[in-house]
């Protein structure tokens, strides 16, 4: 096989507190890609690692009364357990603290301000001097500091720009010239309309206000800016400008960046125009995912549903939360995260389906031929569609992954499981085992299901590398396990062993689990107390928007038409609304708790319609319903009853 490279990154995380299931998501993804293309028989350099610097670590760790480079250290060490448990096979794990890489930070800020790419200018605006905070004018509240409520004054405060200016035709060349470059295809038009066009101001890439980053090293009052510290490990971590690794010129440029979507500017901008700059290749590809949002919000613990990853994989197995991440949500959308959800998958594709047909296919092999497949095998009817669809499937998954459609991929793969279950209960061994004539078509049917054991225990392997173990554990042979013998039917020598296994995946009672659940995280609804109560009192502080950022949320009014329960989504509604537009228009809202539909049919609500659309439970939804808090546990959706459908809201 001619030598082949592939080289991945993740974002390096913040270590600014513990990390929850939704950080676990890019990760997951990488390594599943990793192990595919290992596999495949490529040099995979996997990198992923943490990003220490900037002023808001440096403040937690003042408020912990340590250090901030001992805060890090907590925290990073906590990291680097969690992807040991997620059995994230990364090849290097950088910090932005790690020596080698300042230095190579600080020999590219040189270099770029040598070549005139940054210049010293200086930073104009409203200014909170007890604060040491620049703030623009619509962020104020009453002409004050929106922090501290004191006077701000007009200030200036030199500071180092990156010339962004100057690369923008350039970018939006390669931008055309790579369709590839940015996926998935949306996000490109939003980089280009809301970015690029408008016209790119030079960006501020040092600060004088903290000491906690990577000073300049000929005018040190300054640090380095963290996002270009940040996105320099991509390169910094091969070797680029120090001595720590050689893999720049066998690596880069990267095959693919995975970045959650908030993130996608900064990797599609900042990112290449640094690399321009610094005469170097641009990655291949950008890929920015959705996120796993809570009840339609934005992650965090204090929601209800338990979010840690080291509990969720104490109590389900790693292997059932890195299917759910994968299978559970298409790759570039939105999707929420529930336990319940959680469960559900575990019990029905888990527990039913694979776990269920390992251990009937291993014990049948046990109890009807002590263990040992015999050679002697007769074929009959419904073999060659199973054996059809086992040498088919290892080509859907690989287009699966190729194009980070984990989740059509796993969905194939999961069709050889239902298949081969299916020839079960068609071949019905049970019926064939009573009969001494039929010990030729009984053994034919033990080594079919078998075989397809083994194809399926090597495509998953990269999704679920435990599993894939277990799976091959169960026969006693070797060498046909690659990734190459994955479409190839009679493999499996005669006269293998093999060994019954134990259920993988153990089925859970929803009501036992969710109740358990409730009980380790009382600290969720004390939280949502506490956030709530955050709110009220901080609602005179909160950012300010301008009246243009208010104007791109289009409010309208709407008929609820028809409205169903949500299927494994205990908390949502699915409902057909009539928004004046001539189409239906379908929104899934976590209202259930407060509404039954007949609650719902027939008024007229409000919505946020142009939401971009998101896929919870496997329903896209197109909008959010407005609805307020009003007090703990108590939701009530805002009705307009009185107005007619398709009104505009202001
Ligand atoms: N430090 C920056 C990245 C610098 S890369 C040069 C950063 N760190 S982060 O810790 O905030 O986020 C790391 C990754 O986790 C991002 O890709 C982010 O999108 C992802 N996620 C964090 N919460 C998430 C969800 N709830 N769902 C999916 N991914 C999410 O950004």
């Amino acid at each position: 096989m001619p030598h082949k490279n592939f080289y991945i990154t993740t974002p390096i995380y913040y270590p600014s507190g513990k990390l929850h299931i939704g950080h676990s998501y890019t990760t997951v993804a990488a390594d599943t890609i990793s192990r595919y293309k290992r596999m495949q028989g490529y040099d995979v350099m996997f990198l992923t690692g943490t990003d220490e610097h900037g002023q808001k670590i440096e403040l937690k760790a003042a408020n912990a009364g340590v250090t901030p480079q001992q805060y890090v250290d907590e925290i990073v060490a906590g990291i680097k357990d969690l992807w040991k448990l997620l059995n994230i096979s990364y090849d290097k794990f950088i910090r932005t603290t790690d020596k080698y890489h300042e230095k190579s930070v600080q020999r590219i800020f040189e270099k770029l301000y040598e070549q005139g790419d940054i210049y010293k200018g200086s930073y104009k605006g409203l200014y909170c001097t007890p604060c040491e905070s620049f703030w623009t004018e619509s962020q104020l509240v009453d002409g004050k500091c929106p922090d501290c409520g004191r006077e701000v004054e007009q200030a200036e405060e030199e500071a180092y720009f990156l010339r962004l200016s100057k690369y923008a035709d350039r970018l939006i060349e390669y931008y055309d010239a790579h369709p590839d470059f940015i996926q998935p295809e949306s996000r490109k038009t939003e980089m280009v309309n809301n970015f690029i066009k408008p016209g790119l101001e030079d960006l501020c890439v040092s600060r004088t206000s903290f000491t906690w980053g990577i000073p300049v090293t000929f005018d040190p009052k300054h640090v380095v800016y963290v996002w270009l510290d940040a996105l320099s490990n991509y390169i910094t971590a091969l070797g680029y400008l120090n001595d720590e690794e050689n893999k720049f010129e066998k690596f880069w440029p990267a095959d693919i960046h995975l970045v959650g979507k908030e993130i996608v500017r900064f990797h599609t901008i900042v990112w290449p125009i640094m690399l321009m700059a610094l005469d170097l290749p641009l990655p291949k590809k950008v890929y920015g995912h959705g996120w796993l949002l809570l009840d339609g919000g934005k992650m965090s613990k204090s929601k209800g549903n338990v979010v840690d990853p080291v509990v969720l994989c104490e109590r389900y197995g790693v292997d059932a939360i890195r299917y759910f991440l994968l299978r559970e949500i298409p790759f570039g959308n939105d999707g929420v995260f529930s336990n319940e959800a959680l469960i559900n998958r575990i019990n029905s594709d888990l527990a039913n389906d694979l776990g269920n047909l390992v251990s009937r296919s291993t014990a049948m092999v046990e109890k009807y031929f002590g263990g040992v497949l015999p050679g002697n095998r007769e074929s009959g009817e419904f073999d060659y569609e199973l054996i059809n669809l086992a040498i088919e499937v290892k080509h859907s998954v690989e287009h699966g992954i190729d194009n980070l459609e984990f989740s059509t991929a796993l969905t194939d793969l999961f069709k050889l499981v239902s298949r081969t279950n299916k020839y079960i209960d068609e071949t019905a061994p049970w019926v064939l085992a009573k009969d001494e004539s039929k010990a030729a078509r009984l053994s034919a049917v033990m080594y079919n299901l078998c075989e397809s054991l083994r194809i399926i225990s090597i495509l998953i392997a990269p999704f679920m590398p435990d599993t894939a173990k277990a799976i091959q554990s169960c026969f006693d042979a070797t060498d046909i396990f690659s990734w190459e013998q994955a479409d190839t039917w009679g493999l499996l020598p005669d006269g293998t062993t093999i060994t019954k296994t134990a259920a993988l995946f153990p089925r859970i009672d929803m009501e036992t689990e969710i109740a358990a659940l409730n009980e380790i995280n009382p600290s969720a609804s004390a939280d949502a107390k506490a956030e709530k109560s955050d709110i009220k009192e901080n609602i005179t502080t909160l950012a300010q928007i301008g009246i243009e950022d208010f104007a791109k949320v289009e409010l309208r009014t709407a008929k609820v038409i028809t409205c169903e329960p949500i299927k494994k989504a205990k908390k949502l509604l699915k409902l057909t609304l009539d928004d004046g537009s001539g189409t239906e228009r379908i929104v899934a809202s976590g209202i259930a708790k407060w509404y039954t539909p007949e609650d719902l049919i027939g008024h007229t609500i409000i919505i946020v319609a142009n939401l971009k659309p998101a896929v919870f439970c496997g329903v896209e939804s197109n909008g959010m319903i407005l609805a307020a808090d009003c007090g703990e546990d108590d939701v009530k959706v805002i009705f307009a009853d009185n107005m007619p459908v398709g009104c505009k809201v202001r």
